[in-house]
């Protein structure tokens, strides 16, 4: 049966993902498989915040990324803009890459250690083919260092010369650039420190009301999630058990596995 294209900015349609976890000798072909996603829905629209959690292995990360095209599903549809992603031509598929930008748990990792702050931030003009003047590029840097609320001064650096809320402030930036229509944000600030994770937040809610992008916010902890998301989607081995608005879901939870959630976020 046709899948229906779908009426909101990003919607996934019955998602499934199996990973190959062992392959037949010589032959190739798949020996075993791990279901990781099974029949996952998911739609956001422009400006709001869907908050997904879950404990670790529930399949957050993998929805993520199969709904920002950086991976594909086993079955199932992506559609951005009522437009099917695996039936983009080159050019819608760069725009989509473009308006769908990821902000991660690590920014240390997932930033080259020779490359400068200035260089890291401007790279997706360059990859998207947005902009390949130097003092462009330069000053658009700059203006982002300001609204993540860096000094201009740490253009020249390098991320081993910063903290981690300093990097975390960068991989913004760095999202904010190309000035996408949705983020991202997975566990983007699990590996801080509570203080630093609540001028993260903030800073993430007043770029939102300043420039009205979605976030997809993934997180283990649901605390953080009601916090940030107008609606909440809570996972539980690659399924979704629960899902409504936040204060639906974090005052009064039905699914005992939610029920578990929040109690546990309140012991923590
Ligand atoms: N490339 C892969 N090959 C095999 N299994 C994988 C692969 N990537 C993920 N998985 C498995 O899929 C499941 C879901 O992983 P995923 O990273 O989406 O979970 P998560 O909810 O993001 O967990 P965490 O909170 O720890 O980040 C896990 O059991 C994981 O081991
Ligand atoms: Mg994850």
């Amino acid at each position: 049966m046709a899948v229906q294209p779908c009426r909101h900015l990003l919607c996934g349609h019955d998602i499934s993902k199996a990973f190959v976890v062992e392959r037949w000798p010589i032959i190739g072909k798949p020996r075993k498989q791990f279901t990781a996603l099974e029949k996952v829905s998911f739609h956001i629209d422009e400006g709001e915040t869907v908050g997904i959690v879950g404990e670790s292995g529930s399949g957050k990360s993998t929805l993520g990324e199969i709904l920002g095209g950086l991976r594909t599903c086993t079955e199932g549809s992506v559609h951005y803009k009522a437009v099917n992603i695996r039936d983009m031509n080159r050019n819608q598929f760069r725009v989509f890459r473009r308006n769908v930008q990821f902000i991660f748990q690590d920014p240390k990792g997932s930033m080259h250690p020779y490359f400068r702050i200035r260089d890291i931030i401007g790279e997706p003009l360059k990859t998207l083919k947005l902009c390949s003047d130097r003092e462009e590029i330069s000053s658009l840097v700059e203006e982002m260092l300001a609204q993540v609320g860096l000094d201009k001064d740490i253009a020249d650096k390098y991320p081993g010369q910063l903290s981690g809320g300093q990097c975390q402030r960068v991989a913004i930036a760095r999202a904010l650039i190309v000035n996408p229509q949705i983020i991202i944000c997975d566990e983007a600030v699990s590996a801080l420190d509570v203080s630093v994770q609540a001028q993260i937040l903030n800073l993430l809610k007043d770029l939102q009301r300043k420039h009205r992008m979605a976030y997809i916010f993934i997180s283990h902890d649901i605390g953080v999630v009601n916090y940030m998301a107008d609606r909440i989607v809570v996972m539980n081995r690659g399924s979704i058990v629960e899902t409504g608005t936040a204060e639906q879901v974090f005052i009064t939870p039905t699914h005992p596995y939610t029920k578990k959630l929040v109690a546990s976020s309140f012991v923590n």
